[in-house]
This record gives structure tokens, sequence and C-alpha cells, in this order.
């Protein structure tokens, strides 16, 4: 049992500001890019509502009714002694991202201060300076990696209320307000309607064969399913809380935001006839000179629009680390202190290699199945142990845990024809869309 509690507000903002991450602005827009658009948006969306928002109330159920880790919240809720504990440690998958995900933070920081200083003014000087960045220096990653890496810890250490609550109640309207204001700006670009356009009218004739499956395996990640997160956050979620009004509104807020990310991007790559389908160098490489070119408003907006991605990463990674404490607190008595240096000794030791795998010279000897540490890291865990996690939790739910203690839960909040399908979904669409998505993730 665990004694902090977030207000009904924190729990929102904090399961928001988890949700909200580098998977939104810098993941949705180009894989939106790269899958043609707006028949994409629409996959995309029914992913959210039919797969994600299902997972997402089955994840909090277990939280608020254990009100406990995960590895207790599996154990006390099976109906009966047995393997069930060991899905719990589908946690560990929390340590995977964290080797990676702050590395990314790391340059979205180095990229606040080169939007506010020296902005890139050709494409072919963003590439050479984000190539140079990624394959040689080393010692600058590793400075803005640490900085990451401290930032996250030092809110976990401060707790759920005083540091985690704390933060994300300031950050995320911060984020919200910074994005309005990019989306204003946005709007007197000569982009805005083709963005719209590209975002919104859906030509199923761009969609790609991977494109379905690409769609839920983001809902996925966008939502932080499958590593616990969002079970260990519910876990603290106040006695009063309607927790499917809160799922839904995370939901909505989680979407919004990733679209409004995209109408500002796409703004800005219409109105300069840039390419909107360049893949994962979308945020760092395309959208410097773009910003570039719009002079002193440029880089003070490049500057607000890296600050945001900043605050939405580092809200995101907090939740990554607090899965792992909550189990060696709560579960093995441990203190804070001693498991966040447990867990981010061994994060940070293996976020080094996968920093290292990207630089050149160090790179060769880092490589794991033809994979450099960096790759496999993020392979691993999107591609195989999330969609594990979140099978397991929709299996758990609507199999093995009884139906009795989820409709006392659930009822008060919802109508039993909405309860019924959210029964149906979890245990047949949920578990067969993940299944999906993961075997043709292993099959790509
Ligand atoms: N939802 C985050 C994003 O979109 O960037 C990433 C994430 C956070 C994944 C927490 C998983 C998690 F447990």
């Amino acid at each position: 049992m665990i004694a902090a509690r977030f207000s009904r507000i924190g729990f929102i903002l904090a399961a928001a500001g988890s949700a909200v991450g580098l998977g939104n602005i810098w993941k949705f827009p180009y894989i939106t890019g790269e899958n043609g658009g707006g028949a994409f948006v629409l996959i995309y969306l029914m992913a959210i509502t039919f797969i994600g928002l299902s997972i997402f109330i089955a994840e909090v159920a277990m939280g608020r009714l254990s009100r406990s880790d995960a590895v207790s919240a599996y154990e006390s809720l099976a109906p009966k002694p047995g393997p069930w504990k060991f899905a719990g440690f589908t946690l560990l998958t929390g340590i995977l991202i964290l080797t990676y995900y702050p590395i990314v933070i790391g340059w979205v920081f180095k990229y606040i201060w080169v939007a506010a200083t020296h902005l890139p003014t050709t494409v072919e000087a963003s590439g050479a300076a984000f190539g140079e960045m990624l394959t040689q220096d080393a010692s600058g990653q590793i400075f803005y990696f640490t900085l990451a890496f401290l930032c996250t810890f030092l809110i976990v250490s401060m707790g759920v209320k005083k540091g985690i609550e704390k933060l994300n109640l300031v950050l995320m309207p911060l984020l919200v307000i910074i994005l309005l204001l990019l989306f204003c700006y946005a709007i007197t670009l000569d982009g805005f309607d083709d963005a719209l356009k590209f975002l919104f009218v859906a030509d199923f004739s761009k969609v790609r064969a991977t494109s379905v499956m690409e769609a839920v395996g983001h809902a996925f990640f966008t939502l932080s399913l499958g590593m616990c997160c969002i079970m260990t956050y519910s876990a603290s979620l106040p006695e009063n809380a309607n927790i499917v009004r809160s799922s839904f509104t995370v939901a909505v807020l989680d979407t919004a935001i990733a679209l409004v990310a995209g109408i500002i991007i796409f703004s800005l790559i219409f109105s300069f006839n840039a390419e909107p389908g360049q893949g994962p160098g979308l945020l760092f490489i395309s959208l410097p000179p773009l910003f570039a070119q719009l002079g002193m408003a440029g880089t003070l907006g490049a500057t607000l629009f890296f600050v945001a991605v900043a605050f939405a990463g580092v809200t995101s990674c907090i939740s990554i680390v607090e899965p792992g404490v909550l189990y060696l607190t709560n579960r093995l008595n441990w203190s804070r202190p001693l498991a966040l240096l447990a867990i981010g000794g061994v994060a940070y030791s293996l976020g080094l290699l996968a920093l290292l795998s990207n630089i050149e010279h160090t790179g060769d000897s880092l490589k794991l199945f033809g994979m450099g540490a960096f790759d496999l890291f993020d392979f691993t865990s999107s591609s195989i142990l999330l969609p594990l996690g979140g099978i397991l939790v929709a299996v758990f739910v609507g199999y093995v845990m009884e139906k009795q203690k989820l409709e006392h839960l659930l009822l008060p909040y919802m109508h039993p024809r909405l309860f019924h399908c959210w029964y149906f979904s979890i245990r047949y669409l949920a578990p067969a869309g993940v299944v999906a998505m993961m075997i043709n993730k292993l099959a790509a």
C-alpha cells in the first residue's frame, strides 16, 4: 500500500505529462509524414479509441484497485496465487527506455541552444550539423544526456506529490501555452491551409501496407502503455477521482497535442515547399532551416518550440522511472534514494553504451545482433517488451481478474453498455491488435 496521493488535477496532468512526450512532437509528425497524412491520422485516432484507451483504462483499474506497485498489483488481483505476479516485472522495460529516451532529450536541450544562437540556414548545413553531433560529438552528447538524466532523477527523488505532481502542474500548462502561441503563429503562415488539408483530408491511396500497425504501435507508445507506468501512477489516484473521465481526458489531451504539433510543423514544411515524409530527421534537420528563414520571429519560435519539446520529454521521462522506484520502495523496503541510485546507475551505464554506439569510432565495437546498442534498446523495448506488457494487461484484466471487481470499480463512472464495449475490447480487440502489431514489427 502506498500513502502518497495525487490531487485529481494532479493525476490528470501527471498522466498526461507521461503520455505527451517525444512521441507526440517528434515521432507522430514524422510517421504521419511518412504515411501520407490524413488517412493515417484517421487510423491512428481509431487505434487510440479502440485499443489504446481500453488498455489505458485497464491499467488505471489495476493501479487503483491494488494501490500498490506493479508486481504486487498482479499478485493481489489474481484470484489465486500463481505466476501472474511475474507479469509485474514488465516494469523493467522502463530501464531499457531510460537508456535512450534521455539521450534524445539531451539532443533537444542542445537544440534549444542551437535555436537561440545559430540556426542553420540550409538543409545541407542542418543535416551536417546533426550528423556531426550524433556520430562525432561524444562529450557534448554525454553532457546533455547527463543533464537530462539529472533533471529527471532530481524530480523523482522529491516523490509523487512534491516532485512529480508539482513539476507537471507547472510544465504541462506551460507546454500547452507555448504550443498555442506557436499555433497562432502557424495560422499566419502560407502553408497553414495545406497543413490542415494534409492532416485532415484522408487520401487512402497514400496509406502504406504497414500503416495500420504503425498507428497501433504509436497509439500504444504515446499513451505510455505496457510498462506499468499508468498502473503505477494510478496507485496514487485520489479516492474520489472519476477514473473513466480522467482516462478519457488524458487520451484527448495527448491526441490534441500531437495534432497541434503536427499542424505547426507541417505549416512550416508547406510554407517553404519542403518534403513532409522525411522521417526521423524532420525535427532536428528539416525544421531548423525553415525557422531560420523567418528571421527574429523564427529564432524565437524555434527556441520556444524546443523548450516545449524538452518539457514534454522530461515529464515523460520521470514517469518511466517511477514504476521501478515504487517496486523497490514498496515491495523490497528500499529507501527512495537507494532505489533511484540503483535504477539510475544501471540505466545511465547502459545509456552511455547506447550513446557511444552512435559515435563513429566506438560504434563498431558496440554492436549486437548487427545493431548498435541505441537501436537495439529502442527496438527491444518498443517492438517486443511494450507490446508484451500490453498483451499481459489485456489478458489479465479480460480473462483472469474477477469481472465483478471491475464492474464495482467502473460502473459508477460508465454506462453499462459502455462497460460491455470496453470489456469486449479488452478481451478481443486490444490483444488481437497488439499481437498483430508485434508480429508486424518483428517481421519488418
Ligand atoms: N508516452 C511517451 C511519449 O509519447 O513520448 C513515452 C513513454 C513514456 C513510453 C512512459 C512509455 C512510458 F511508460
